[in-house]
């Protein structure tokens, strides 16, 4: 989001609050160019969604980048999805947002998974987000984020062995079921992620700026998030990640083997303060 900075640039006629003894075409009779004069404003993050989003719904925009506008046709005729159900594809499109439990079900390699991000935060091999690219960003307010996390490349030795092998073999094959409905052309982020169970939490943002431009090949297009968690959550835990979306709010918990799909530029979301250490991995598909 940084990348585009949170600006609203305006332009600024000075002759407009010019005093009644002011007669602007007297300049202009005169050969006086009235010099405009360039005010930056900055504006939250948050404030300049709201306004886009008054000029134009995100999911409307957002939706452009399926290939089809036609729900009931998104799949290619001929085209087979491996992991993605066809309904799963229809709730993207409809909802800008769908959940797949049991998206992933190797019990055994969740909680192997959950276990390696704890041993590498505890190595020091995670760093804490708020402190990345603080150099060119010093406005970024440092508490907006708890999260510990590490950058996975689907070829890295990490992501090439058990217990990540297999969960970025199952993001692969999502990601090639979602390049047969969407417009996607740059590479994969995936991010290893840790919140402390002493109440790490992420503020409500949103993961890009509403886009369907096909030839922006580094705007995040959609989110998928699969927790590594055990598959009993508890409500006592929070962790909750919440959705707020045209002014209602929904909260899903970070139930392990579960997914959240949704479409990176639509959908304004938090992590609610988690009281016990809670993993995931993201995808972010370009
Ligand atoms: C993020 C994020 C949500 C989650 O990393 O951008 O919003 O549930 N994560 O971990
Ligand atoms: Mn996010």
């Amino acid at each position: 989001m940084d990348r585009l900075g949170n600006r609203i640039e305006h332009i600024h006629h000075p002759s407009a609050d010019a005093g009644d003894d002011h007669d602007e075409f007297q300049d202009y009779d005169e050969g006086v160019e009235i010099e405009e004069e360039e005010v930056v404003e900055e504006i939250g993050e948050q404030e300049l969604l709201a306004l886009l989003d008054q000029q134009q719904d995100s999911l409307e925009i957002c939706r452009g980048l399926f290939f089809s506008q036609n729900p009931d046709g998104l799949i290619p005729s001929g085209q087979t999805l491996s992991t993605l159900s066809e309904g799963a594809a229809q709730g993207l499109y409809r909802n800008g947002l769908v959940v797949i439990d049991g998206f992933f079900t190797d019990a055994p390699t969740i909680s192997q998974a959950h276990q390696l991000a704890a041993d590498l935060v505890a190595t020091g091999r995670f760093v804490e987000a708020s402190t990345i690219r603080q150099d060119d960003d010093p406005f970024r307010d440092r508490k907006a984020r708890d999260d510990w996390i590490l950058w996975l490349h689907a070829n890295d030795e990490l992501a090439s062995q058990p217990p990540l092998k297999p969960l970025v073999q199952k993001f692969e094959d999502l990601r090639a079921d979602l390049g047969k409905i969407i417009r996607l052309s740059g590479e994969t982020e995936y991010q290893y992620g840790f919140y402390r169970g002493t109440g790490g939490h992420y503020d409500r943002h949103r993961d890009s700026f509403p886009n369907d431009d096909p030839s922006d090949t580094e705007q995040r297009r959609v989110t998928a998030i699969c927790y590594l968690n055990p598959a009993s959550w508890e409500p006592a835990h929070g962790g909750e990640l919440r959705i707020h979306r045209k002014g209602a709010e929904r909260e899903i918990a970070p139930v392990g083997g579960r997914l959240v799909l949704f479409l990176s530029g639509v959908v304004d979301h938090e992590v609610c303060p988690s009281f016990q250490d809670r993993v995931a991995i993201t995808a972010w598909y370009k």
